[in-house]
């Protein structure tokens, strides 16, 4: 037995877990913020400090980890928004990046093959970066401080500098390569010889600096319909791009409807296509409620037995089989309701043999050709990184926000500090063709002028008899929704508290390649199992990154949590 805080319920009883507590979480009754660094959860905390809300204190963390966390997220790229406000309503803000209105289909094809070089580095990668557009967004309508207020503490930190930690260093000296290709890259984050700089050294931006100062200045036009639109509008033309100033100007965050589904008593908040999470998630969930998940839990001490681990594996194959083949942008390609609904999920659990791993193709969802996801209503206009926050309001908020893979295409904008994401790459560039993650698609997910690429970020929000209970959601690529399913599952269902549920290893499967991924910390007993259930079995070093909000069991003290694979933090103010 693990745990000693209980995940409480409202409305519930909670079920009691003995133990040793091995990780004490950030607990504060009036807010709470989680990151994956200590500066940007800080920065949150100022701003609830300042008179802010939750939503300014997950942005104020948000544009602080684009300085100090440059690798995974920042203003050259996008991000998923959603809210549960203070008088309960929820919102979902989509600042996913969008193609270029020249790209085309076959636009990383060379001699009839797919270069996955091209989508995933340099100029044809990049697509209009959305994130400025939706932190602006969500706070002109639901923050109480100025987007000002919250970018110039962060212009000080790019501009002062920031010391360097162990994961920042190794990002650098990975990349170092491809940065010194590009001349702004290499004059913003690598050494005056093209090094790059160890742990503990201090990076100063002041290019970034100057462009927070300007946006805090001039507002978000200045990106959108400014020098910095101009800039990349310029770049593009020396460098064999397609994104251009028009392609800036017309970029819109948007105003999405949220998934809410259920999940035995909870209420499931996700985000709806183009992200796939939020769907999958909620797939995966009405699968899971064919089994007693609870009793499996209890029968292995809190651990994934067997069965569990095999169950989990099938259910996310099954996921995955369908993201291949049905999900993408729904402003640009149907994408089929049935997928989330109750009758789908059962036909599917009645498709999992508990002895052994079957071969499975993309399922039917009921009303396939007829009940789709509904397209953005444009009247309704007005390395990835998840932050959590919440306030006694009752605002509660899960940000996703990524540049894709490591530093993005590589590329920052000479002048600007902002590094351009590769989200182009998240297209499925030709069908059958992997990702930068091994993920593959099909038509739904083909490249398409000013459409969004597919997106595996989950933020997700959970509420039982109507009142939030847990906001979560975590990076790594494909892994982000399996990460989500695991925490829900063990949370909900195995009664575990949020420390406990994030720092157990995680299972992962994707359905292509057909494996199912361990973490360390699994018994080899496992393993053997699982194969001999039929299952290739391989390792994984880590399934990803974390962050959650909870409530403890007194009902209103928040309790957060960072994932304990990096050196986040989580904060209470
Ligand atoms: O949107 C997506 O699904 C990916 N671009 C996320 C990338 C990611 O999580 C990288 N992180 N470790």
């Amino acid at each position: 037995m693990r745990s000693a805080t209980l995940f409480a319920f409202f409305g519930l009883a909670a079920i009691a877990v003995a133990g040793n507590l091995s990780r004490a979480p950030a607990q504060s009754r009036r807010g709470m913020v989680a990151t994956v660094h200590p500066v940007a959860t800080q920065a949150g905390v100022a701003a609830f400090r300042q008179g802010g809300n939750a939503v300014d204190a997950a942005v104020a963390a948000a544009v602080t980890l684009g300085v100090v966390d440059g690798h995974n997220s920042g203003l050259g790229g996008g991000c998923f928004v959603l809210l549960r406000t203070a008088d309960g309503r929820f919102v979902a803000i989509d600042g996913r990046e969008t193609a270029p209105a020249a790209a085309w289909r076959e636009m990383f094809l060379r001699d009839g093959r797919p270069r996955g070089d091209l989508s995933q580095t340099g100029a044809l990668a990049i697509a209009t970066p959305g994130a400025l557009a939706a932190y602006s967004l969500a706070l002109d309508d639901h923050g109480s401080l100025t987007l000002a207020e919250l970018m110039l503490p962060a212009a000080e930190i790019a501009e002062q500098g920031f010391a360097i930690d162990r994961i920042y260093a190794q990002k650098l000296a990975d990349s170092a390569d491809e940065l010194r290709g590009f001349a702004g890259s290499r004059a913003a984050l690598l050494r005056r010889d093209g090094s790059p700089y160890a742990e503990g050294d201090v990076l100063r931006q002041p290019d970034l600096a100057s462009t927070y100062r300007s946006i805090a200045r001039h507002g978000p036009d200045w990106f959108y319909r400014g020098q910095f639109a101009e800039a990349v509008d310029r770049w593009m033309r020396a460098n064999g791009g397609l994104l251009t100033a028009e392609d800036f100007s017309r970029y819109r965050a948007l105003r999405r409807e949220p998934l809410v589904t259920s999940y035995r008593q909870a209420t499931i908040v996700g985000f709806p296509p183009p992200s796939s999470g939020g769907v999958h998630v909620a797939q995966m969930l009405n699968i899971l409620e064919s089994f007693d998940v609870a009793e499996m839990f209890r029968q292995s001490d809190g651990q994934l037995s067997e069965p569990l681990a095999h169950l989990l594996a099938e259910t996310m194959k099954r996921a995955f089989a369908d993201r291949a083949h049905w999900l993408g942008d729904a402003d640009h390609v149907s994408v089929p309701r049935g997928l989330i609904s109750k009758k789908y999920g059962r036909e599917l659990a009645a498709t999992i043999d508990m002895q052994r791993a079957l071969a499975v193709e993309h399922g039917a969802p009921p009303g396939a050709a007829s009940d789709f996801f509904p397209a953005f209503s444009h009247d309704a206009e007005k390395h990835t990184t998840h932050i959590a926050a919440a306030d006694e309001a009752g605002n509660w908020v899960a940000i996703t926000a990524t540049v894709n893979t490591t530093f993005g295409a590589k590329v920052v904008i000479p002048g600007t500090g902002v590094v351009m994401n590769n989200q182009m790459d998240d297209f499925a560039i030709a069908p059958g063709s992997p990702n930068a993650f091994g993920l593959i698609g099909a038509e739904a997910n083909a490249v398409a002028p000013g459409k969004r690429p597919l997106s595996s970020m989950s933020p997700t929000i959970v509420l039982r008899d109507d009142k939030p209970i847990m906001t979560l959601g975590a990076a790594g690529g494909p892994k982000i929704i399996t990460q989500v399913l695991l925490a829900l599952s063990r949370t909900l269902d195995g009664g575990q508290s949020l420390p406990d549920a994030l720092a157990a290893p995680r299972i992962h499967h994707q359905w292509a390649p057909d494996a199912v991924f361990l973490e360390p910390g699994f018994s080899p007993a496992l393993t053997e199992g699982l194969s001999r259930r039929g299952h290739t079995v391989r390792g994984l070093e880590s399934a990803g990154v974390t962050q959650a909000i909870g409530v403890a069991d007194d009902g209103v003290t928040f309790v957060g949590v960072h994932d304990p694979r990096v050196p986040g933090l989580a904060l209470g103010y």
